[in-house]
């Protein structure tokens, strides 16, 4: 099946796409858009673009198929290093001290858009490693990608893609297979898998660490703006962001800070008045 979309197919399609999900097609990527098309409309037996069009509007289920296909799910463990050194090296001691203070003994972590389980996993086997243990940690993970998050749940990895984990965690928190590594049912359970699209309100309060990385660059200012802005509602009054290496606040209109650490760029939500005395 050859598709080609009209201009009018193409801004119908990619205006119901960045609607329903904040992802914004650019001229550039219309052949992406066109490919994913075409594979959707072969297995949903739709000969007609238009035809599938309806189907979308009409089936919850083929439009969650259909976002689905067009996101990207590239990750890897401990992607950044630094700002997993970061992570380790300023926000756990300093959340320490802080919740310590409050008297509060829960972090509750979230990855926002965490594919295939790389990137929470590696937040909690850090956490495994080095939080005190009068703390307790929830690690909340999110997508709209029904099919990275199958992976995600599962915690097995071929070979090739625990490139990244430390020697000594992979040893710890992994077990060998014939085919790959499984991750530890110790680590597995630390991490609670959902299924949520990033336009609507995640239903998390007091998140005190936030990772949302490479998941905006996929978004329009407008899409980007709204989701940081729903971020600063439901993180805690000291609490961290981290985004991706080439995304950014700079240029919107945020209360966060920004704090250079010696290995890595990262955002805090700061409002002392309402939070303990330090
Ligand atoms: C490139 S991956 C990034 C994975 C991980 N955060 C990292 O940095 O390695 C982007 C993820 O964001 C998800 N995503 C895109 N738009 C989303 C939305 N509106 N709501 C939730 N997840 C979304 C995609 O499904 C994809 O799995």
């Amino acid at each position: 099946m050859n598709i080609s979309l009209s201009d009018k197919d193409f801004e119908l399609f990619r205006k119901l796409i960045y609607e329903q999900s904040g992802i914004h097609f650019s001229e550039m990527n219309r052949s992406i858009l066109e490919t994913r098309l075409r594979e959707r409309l072969k297995v949903s037996g739709q000969p007609e673009i238009q035809g599938y069009y309806h189907l979308i509007q009409t089936n919850q289920y083929e439009m969650k198929v259909l976002l689905d296909s067009v996101t990207t799910n590239l990750t890897k463990f401990f992607r950044n290093t630094g700002q997993f050194q970061a992570f380790e090296s300023h926000v756990i001691p300093d959340l320490v001290i802080w919740k310590r203070a409050a008297r509060s003994d829960i972090v509750r972590i979230w990855s926002a858009g965490c594919s295939t389980g790389e990137e929470p996993y590696s937040i909690a086997m850090l956490i495994k490693d080095k939080l005190p243990p009068d703390l307790h940690s929830e690690i909340i993970a999110s997508d709209l990608s029904l099919k990275s998050l199958m992976i995600a749940q599962e915690g097995f990895y071929p070979e090739n893609k625990i490139e990244g984990v430390p020697e000594q965690y992979l040893s710890r928190f992994f077990d060998k297979k014939m085919e790959g590594y499984q991750i530890k049912d110790e680590i597995k359970k630390m991490v609670r898998f959902d299924y949520h699209n990033l336009k609507y309100d995640s239903g998390l309060r007091s998140v005190d660490i936030l990772f949302c990385r490479n998941v905006i660059i996929y978004f329009d200012d407008t899409a980007q703006r709204a989701v940081i802005g729903k971020f600063w509602d439901i993180m805690s009054n000291h609490s961290y962001l981290f985004l991706g290496h080439s995304e950014s606040l700079f240029g919107m209109d945020t209360h966060f800070e920004f704090v250079k650490t010696e290995w890595a760029v990262l955002y805090r939500k700061f409002l002392p008045k309402e939070g303990p005395s330090r």
